[in-house]
């Protein structure tokens, strides 16, 4: 027995390539109603053509799908077959002998197998892809691949070769035909443009007519990389102000300066740097958030001894891509111009600390010293000075207020103190608030304002056969006086006592008295 193809062309319906001479018989059985294509025909070798064989066909689909005239063993095909969902059918058939019912041959296996048409579209299942890619990455650099499925027989014929082309994209991109490689096709700036819309189409049959096809957008990020370096927004930044620092120096912020890098994130990351002269009255350090340079003040500037300071500023990139770097350092300069702004200033004592002395005892009204103090500001305003008196100090001295002349008002006794410890003032006549304050040490001197005296009364005896020169008693004395080198005194007999005395007094120079007979 054998099968043979009755119908050269396709068989299946379901394809609009489908020729016009395909058109359906008609069939009918058991008052069934068919549209079917012949396709196949069975024939035994023994069948003589006199309609004596009758011809069975059995298995998948026998009698529905697949319908077959006994008589001449003709088969049908009934309905659209999907080689998707069953691509072969197992069937069998028989020629019997109609008189007898007896096979005339033993029964045959065929197997009919469906043959792909294209009727499946490519189809991109991961679609829509987002990919990421450095920018100015070389022509030809890979940056993602697309792929599409298709259900059609892909050892059979063209219908699942697919063939990628770029519909949107040029001439950035590029997609290898067979692959779906997507590559760079040109160097992209990320600063000039950063997202690009790729759309991707899939045609099966190889691209050719009665082919299928898909399409996929393809969202392609340019990642950044350094590239450029910072620049500051000015080349010279003038008339910034600092206005001078008072007494008690804090390092405040004093001015911003910014430098713009038209990458981002880390690659847009700068240090800031103080050059030249500057940099021992200047800092100035980064702001991380704001990438802006905050110039600090490192000491207090003065108006009136510098007035305008310019400063050479330069800002480096903090991380640099060594590719680049052949194009010129990634750093930027330029001049900052500050003026230092007029404060109005309190006065200023010529000395922080004044040491005066004064001789104990000097008449009230003496002079001790002078202190002086001036207004720093242009406008040099006369000050005024005056004691800060303790509630407990007794006032030793006053001051003169116009001139800052000190003098005693009462005499004074090293005994008692030997140093006063004062603070003077001078204040603005202007401005009350501008005052200053200086310490003025007075040492009191010492003048010999005090007699010896005998530390106690002496009560000496002698043996009555004492004899001439010998040793009765020591003597000695003290006094309140200062002395640097110690006291010296002269000792002698009093003058009554010096007439008719058996006792001498020897002076041995260290205060030791000898009184001998
Ligand atoms: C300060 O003024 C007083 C009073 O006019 C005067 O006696 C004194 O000599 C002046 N002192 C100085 C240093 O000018
Ligand atoms: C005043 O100052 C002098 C010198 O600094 C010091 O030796 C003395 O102890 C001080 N006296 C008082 C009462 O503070």
């Amino acid at each position: 027995m054998i099968l043979s193809e009755v119908v050269q062309h396709r068989l299946c319906l379901n394809s609009q390539s489908q020729p016009k001479r395909n058109i359906p018989k008609f069939y009918s059985s058991r008052n069934v109603a068919y549209f079917s294509v012949l396709c196949l025909q069975l024939k035994s070798d023994l069948d003589k053509q006199d309609g004596n064989l009758k011809y069975i066909l059995t298995g998948e689909g026998a009698g529905s799908i697949f319908i077959i005239d006994e008589s001449n063993g003709k088969i049908y095909v009934t309905q659209k077959l999907d080689r998707e969902k069953k691509a072969f059918y197992t069937l069998r058939a028989q020629a019997i002998n109609r008189s007898t019912q007896l096979p005339v041959e033993p029964e045959s296996e065929f197997i009919i197998k469906v043959r792909d048409v294209n009727d499946h579209e490519p189809q991109f299942l991961d679609g829509p892809y987002v990919a990421t890619v450095p920018e100015m990455s070389p022509e030809g650099t890979s940056v993602t691949q697309v792929t599409a499925t298709d259900g059609d027989d892909p050892s059979y014929g063209n219908s699942a070769r697919l063939l990628y082309s770029l519909i949107q994209g040029q001439p950035y991109f590029s997609v290898e035909p067979k692959t779906g490689v997507i590559r760079m096709a040109s160097q992209m700036d990320r600063e000039t443009k950063d997202q690009y819309l790729v759309i991707i189409q899939a045609k099966d049959m190889v691209g050719q007519t009665g082919a299928f096809s898909a399409t996929a957008t393809v969202t392609i990020n340019l990642s950044d990389i350094n590239d450029n370096p910072p620049k500051f927004q000015q080349r010279e930044y003038s008339l910034l102000t600092v206005v001078e620092v008072l007494r008690k120096f804090r390092s405040t912020v004093a001015l911003l300066i910014f430098a713009e890098d038209s990458d981002i994130g880390e690659n847009a990351a700068m240090n800031y740097f103080i050059e030249g002269d500057s940099s021992d009255v200047f800092d100035i350090i980064t702001n991380n958030e704001t990438q802006e340079g905050i110039i600090l003040l490192k000491k207090r500037v003065d108006y009136e001894s510098k007035r305008r300071y310019s400063i050479r500023a330069k800002v480096v990139n903090r991380y640099i891509d060594d590719r680049f770097l052949k194009e010129g350092p990634f750093e930027d300069k330029t001049i900052v111009k500050i003026n230092v702004e007029d404060a109005d200033e309190p006065p200023v004592f010529t000395l922080e600390n004044y040491v005066m002395e004064i001789a104990e005892g000097a008449m009230t009204g003496s002079l001790v010293g002078v202190v002086t103090a001036r207004d720093p500001d242009d406008d040099d305003c006369p000050v005024r000075y005056s004691i800060v008196h303790g509630m407990h100090l007794k006032r030793l001295f006053s001051i003169n207020e116009h001139n800052g002349t000190i003098i005693t008002t009462k005499p004074l006794d090293r005994e008692i103190a030997s140093w006063h410890n004062i603070t003077v003032t001078a204040t603005e006549t202007r401005n009350a608030e501008k005052i200053s304050e200086a310490n003025v040490y007075i040492q009191v001197l010492d003048v010999n304002d005090h007699a010896p005296e005998f530390p106690k009364y002496y009560e000496t005896f002698v043996c009555e056969n004492a004899v001439s020169g010998q040793l009765i008693q020591s003597i000695s004395a003290v006094d309140q006086d200062d002395s640097a080198e110690g006291h010296h005194f002269y000792f002698s007999l009093a003058q009554e006592a010096t007439n008719n005395s058996h006792f001498t007094v020897k002076d041995n120079q260290g205060g030791v008295i000898h009184v001998a007979l």
